[in-house]
């Protein structure tokens, strides 16, 4: 009798920040776990960024689909956040994810969808498929999302955003004011909505994929596994599968990383806020500063400030003696030309933190550039944004000891003095214990992914589920 392979679609919320983690897995699945998958892109225009990594090499089982364009310019107005937009964008894909699951041959076995996704169980469960979503961040962040509904709207309204009192998440550590997720702040906003529908449909899911692993967030996963806890409406069990990262690619040529190969080891610190993370005008002259005085060789990926106060526009008129863009300050690249190098688009990110010349990070704490400098071992300097980046940098500084933090409130310009001390804290001795935490910690990622071992195993169960459900 001929065993035919399970199929597995996902689907991936636009954004360089899910569709990475949702392409390893796919391709985790096929190659691991003996699946065809097909990966689902939700799209506005894609992205250079985005075909670039589509390019990227897969397993011959795993096949990217372009869900086609959405235009949400009717449904939003300046004013609407980036979330929230993609919660939208999601929900207008959903008629074509339907038709295109609805016209292949055989029935896939599972749904897996990011985040932003749940909604798309409505269409697992009637083409009768299981149904799974997958946080491409922390336990921590997929605890506080489903227990959130379960919380009094007083203790969120008053307790925690007007009196500043740490939210407290039963069996995690509790949730400071100043580390909040952003949508939290305002009940009437419609991302809290959104966030708050999130919460509730997780739990309906037949399992919840996260990437992170056991021996990175122990307490968290055990309150997980203990749905009573947490005010879960039906038992959704949590698989711990990561950390899934785009690997670097072997021989890739580009200017930094020759630049790079003529560094010496350790000695350069990474400065990169993500795919879409800005600075004020004001941050950014600080944080050129700050680079400046520490003496230290640095790659910093640097995008046009927001506008966002009135000394904006006396660095826009500020005459520039040579190429240094009008946002930083004058005769910054000549001065740092023999230490520096600015990048003013797109980086090689995976290859720069695994090359051997990078001994530090500053970086806006998205998971995955998280996961991919704990991945090489690198120590960070956390610099949070937006959405649950906070919380990320609370981790990585007070739980797992791999940051350091700035000590300004989240609404003041940090210093350059401070931005100079923080860079030398981890880039010169003083930074040691933060590196070997992070080299142990790398070790123990690639650990949980080895064949037996908690991640691995993890996946596996939900390989299995999905066989049985052929049955
Ligand atoms: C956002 C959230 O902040 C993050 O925590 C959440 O889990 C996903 O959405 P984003 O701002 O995209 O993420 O940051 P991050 O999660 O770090 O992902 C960015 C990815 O793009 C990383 O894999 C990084 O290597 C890559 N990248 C970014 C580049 O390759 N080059 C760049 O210049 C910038």
């Amino acid at each position: 009798m001929q065993t035919m392979k399970p199929h597995v679609t996902l689907l991936a919320s636009p954004g360089m920040g899910h569709l990475i983690p949702v392409l390893e897995l796919g391709k985790r699945l096929v190659s691991d776990h003996g699946f065809i998958a097909t990966i689902f892109v939700v799209t506005t225009n894609t992205s250079l960024s985005q075909s670039q990594l589509l390019k990227s090499p897969i397993p011959q089982l795993l096949e990217i689909v372009l869900l086609p364009p959405v235009d949400i310019s009717a449904l939003i107005n300046p004013s609407t956040g980036i979330l929230t937009q993609l919660a939208i964008m999601m929900r207008q894909a959903l008629p074509s994810l339907r038709q295109a699951i609805s016209a292949m041959r055989f029935r896939p076995t599972a749904l897996i969808v990011d985040l932003f996704g749940t909604e798309a169980f409505a269409i697992a469960e009637e083409l009768n498929m299981l149904k799974y979503v997958f946080i491409t961040s922390t336990a921590w962040f997929l605890a506080l999302t489903i227990h959130l509904p379960a919380l009094d709207a007083k203790v969120v309204e008053e307790e925690h955003v007007k009196n500043h009192e740490p939210l407290l998440i039963p069996g995690c550590s509790s949730l400071r004011f100043d580390d909040t997720f952003e949508p939290v702040l305002d009940r009437n906003n419609q991302m809290y909505v959104e966030y708050i529908r999130m919460g509730i449909e997780m739990p309906t899911a037949d399992g919840i994929l996260v990437n992170t692993w056991q021996d990175l967030e122990p307490k968290t996963l055990g309150a997980l596994g203990d749905n009573m806890k947490l005010g879960w409406v039906t038992q959704a069990p949590v698989y711990p599968i990561g950390p899934l990262i785009r690997p670097a690619e072997p021989g890739l040529s580009s200017e930094v990383l020759a630049w790079l190969d003529m560094q010496p080891q350790q000695s350069v610190v990474y400065v990169s806020f993500g795919s879409g993370g800005t600075l004020s005008a004001k941050q950014t002259t600080e944080l050129a500063w700050g680079l400046e005085l520490s003496e230290q060789r640095f790659i910093w990926v640097v995008r046009p400030p927001v506008e966002d106060d009135a000394a904006a526009a006396v660095f826009k008129t500020g005459k520039r003696s040579d190429d240094t863009p009008d946002f930083l300050p004058d005769c910054f690249l000549t001065r740092t030309q023999k230490t520096g190098l600015v990048i003013l688009k797109w980086a090689p990110q995976a290859e720069i933190l695994s090359h051997p010349s990078v001994g530090g990070f500053l970086s806006h704490c998205g998971w995955n550039s998280t996961l991919e400098s704990i991945a090489n071992g690198v120590p960070m300097i956390a610099w949070p944004l937006y959405a649950e980046q906070r919380m990320n940098a609370a981790m990585l500084t007070e739980d797992i000891g791999v940051a350091v933090r700035s000590t300004a409130n989240p609404s003041e310009v940090v210093g350059r003095e401070e931005i100079e001390s923080m860079i030398r804290e981890i880039m010169e001795k003083k930074g040691n214990a933060r590196r070997a935490r992070a080299e142990a910690l790398k070790l123990s990622g690639e650990n949980a992914l080895r064949k037996g071992a908690s991640s691995y195993n993890s996946l596996s169960h939900v390989a299995n589920d999905c066989v049985m459900s052929l049955k």
